[in-house]
């Protein structure tokens, strides 16, 4: 395999920064919807990027499960290592590609945890075997097997079964507040277009960035 002659060029259109008249949050609804229309995989899935207190990056693929006026959320488990990290350093990007439609967006902005009542709204949501995945999984924890894995789930839906399960203290959301936000077509011989968003005094200024 030579990676060197790999090579698809992009042309599914410009990207110019009039396209984008409104808050980048609204834009990244809209593009969103393109990919789902677009019947994109995976079409929220989004790569979520923390890092150490050292600066050590990491990241991960996550669902996003909401979008509104103050930001992006996702939901995980809060002593994940990705929990961990934004624990000490609450500075971290989301990285969306919708390789179908020659498009990404990169957010960049400062996490905190969402309201008590959402982590309830989204866990209680899900299905049962979801939650129970969720309760008994200390995620990112080493395990001997996949068959203690199961041992463990099993218990646990039996007393979900009977008693039902409550969302534990250390699963919920993230709200990912963004400050810089950048938006980026794919386009013909490597001459993309890129539109950058930064937030500066509480207002969005706009400008075109070179590929
Ligand atoms: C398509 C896809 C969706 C995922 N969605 C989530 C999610 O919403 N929340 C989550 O905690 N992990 C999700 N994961 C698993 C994470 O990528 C990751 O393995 C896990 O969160 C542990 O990461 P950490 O050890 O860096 O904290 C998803 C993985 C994939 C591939």
């Amino acid at each position: 395999m030579d990676l060197f002659d790999i090579r698809k060029d992009y042309h599914q259109g410009h990207l110019k920064p009039e396209d984008l008249n409104t808050s980048p949050l609204f834009h990244i609804k809209e593009w969103i919807h393109d990919a789902e229309k677009a019947q994109c995989m995976e079409h929220t899935s989004v790569v979520l990027s923390t890092a150490s207190l050292s600066g050590a990056p990491s990241s991960r693929v996550v669902l996003l499960k909401k979008i509104d006026d103050e930001g992006l959320y996702i939901f995980t488990n809060y002593n994940s290592r990705k929990g961990q990290q934004l624990e000490v350093n609450n500075k971290a990007a989301l990285l969306f590609f919708w390789p179908e439609l020659e498009r990404q967006i990169n957010i960049e902005g400062k996490v905190e945890k969402c309201s008590e009542a959402l982590s309830e709204e989204y866990f209680n949501q899900r299905p049962l075997e979801s939650r129970v995945s969720a309760a008994v999984s200390a995620q990112s924890s080493p395990v001997t097997s996949r068959e203690e894995m199961e041992k463990n789930w099993k218990r646990a839906k039996e007393r979900a079964d009977k008693g039902g399960i409550t969302r534990p203290v250390y699963w919920g959301g993230y709200l990912l507040k963004p400050h810089r936000v950048e938006f980026w077509q794919g386009g013909a011989n490597r001459f993309h277009d890129r539109v950058l968003f930064t937030l500066e005094k509480d207002e969005w200024h706009k400008e075109r960035l070179m590929p």
